[in-house]
């Protein structure tokens, strides 16, 4: 039981700044709302006419600690600023990236990581870049459940992945839903490059495209990506997958899309040719691209020009971060 002031609830805010004003509001419970009536937790009875105090259950507060503030009791100054600030996180696996500096720390550094954050069961770091056709990034287990399995949650769906075996990004989810929101009824969608099916998925559920069909060629994230229509059967219905290179595929389907996705920022301009035979006039393009800050958005206006005569760009975003001065950018554009 915990030492409360019960208050009408049209009171209950004006009754709890007398309580802080008067030190005495004690920060470790919840506030319980009951019957019209909410119960202020308290530290101490104080002499106060209008005051009614009664013994009541509540919930206790759970503290956020900060990495930082318990990392500082082993780590130096120094090696505490090349503690990564942000991570992503992707189902219950948090992947970092460890500086050389703080190596000898990462074990532990992973295991805090661990115990103050209860939806994180796995830590692993990034063990070498994006690399390879299928953008592939090794990742070492530091602590927890020892997988590389995840069940990440974007966007009301569900997305099954190996992190290391297939590519995927959980910063690109406002991204998707950037696009997901510009999609008009009736829309057939083209995905290049749909790896485990983030983007065919997000749109699927977010949108009211008629019909949504993907292309990947990692064999692996065409596995998991065919495990997530199941895994999504409610809205996976519009959505077709295809395994294989796009540069195959796309003749083959043998059909005009009104929008094409193109999220393989760093060769993206090489398949223009084969978006465009997909695509028609009024098609909309979305080209991603990484680009230096100086050079947004020329470049990557130049690359399209040298493959399509007449375009109008519709805007250009900057979707991620690559490095301090690098962009991963998306140029939407409409044929003419
Ligand atoms: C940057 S990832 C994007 C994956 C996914 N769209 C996402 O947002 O998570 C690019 C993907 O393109 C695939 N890829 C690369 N070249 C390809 C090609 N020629 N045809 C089909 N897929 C290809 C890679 O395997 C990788 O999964």
């Amino acid at each position: 039981m915990v030492l409360t002031v019960k208050s009408k609830q049209k009171y209950a805010q004006k009754i709890k700044k007398l309580l802080i004003s008067k030190d005495i509001f004690n920060q470790d419970y919840k506030i319980k709302r009951e019957k019209g009536y909410v119960y202020l937790p308290v530290t101490k009875k104080i002499s106060k006419p209008r005051l009614d105090f009664a013994d009541k259950k509540l919930t206790k507060v759970e503290k956020k600690v900060s990495l930082q503030a318990v990392l500082k009791q082993k780590l130096t100054k120094n090696e505490l600023e090349a503690v990564p600030s942000a991570f992503d996180i992707v189902g219950e696996i948090a992947i970092l990236e460890i500086k050389d500096e703080i190596k000898k720390h990462e074990k532990f550094i992973a295991r805090t990581l661990l115990k103050l954050h209860k939806n994180i069961k796995t830590v692993v770091k990034k063990a070498s870049i994006h690399a390879g056709e299928f953008r592939l990034q090794k990742m070492k287990h530091l602590a927890g459940k020892r997988t590389k399995i995840a069940m990440h949650k974007e966007s009301g769906v569900r997305i099954k992945l190996d992190v290391e075996k297939v590519y995927f990004s959980a910063r690109l989810s406002n991204e998707r839903l950037r696009i997901a929101k510009q999609i008009k009824k009736r829309e057939d969608i083209l995905v290049m490059f749909s790896g485990c099916a983030p983007f065919p998925l997000v749109i699927a559920k977010n949108s009211p495209a008629k019909r949504i069909v993907g292309i990947e060629k990692n064999p692996i994230g065409h596995k998991y990506a065919l495990e997530n229509l199941n895994l999504n059967k409610k809205v996976s219905g519009r959505v077709e997958l295809y395994k294989g290179d796009v540069r195959k595929i796309i003749p083959k389907l043998k059909q005009k899309f009104d929008r094409i996705l193109m999220p393989l920022p760093k060769s993206a301009e090489d398949f223009l040719p084969d978006a465009l035979r997909a695509a028609r006039k009024g098609t909309i393009i979305h080209l991603y691209d990484f680009l230096d800050e100086e050079d947004i958005p020329d470049v990557a206006i130049a690359k399209i020009k040298k493959h399509v005569k007449k375009f109008k760009i519709l805007r250009v975003v900057k979707c991620g971060q690559f490095s301090p001065s690098v962009f991963r950018i998306c140029v939407d554009f409409k044929l003419e």
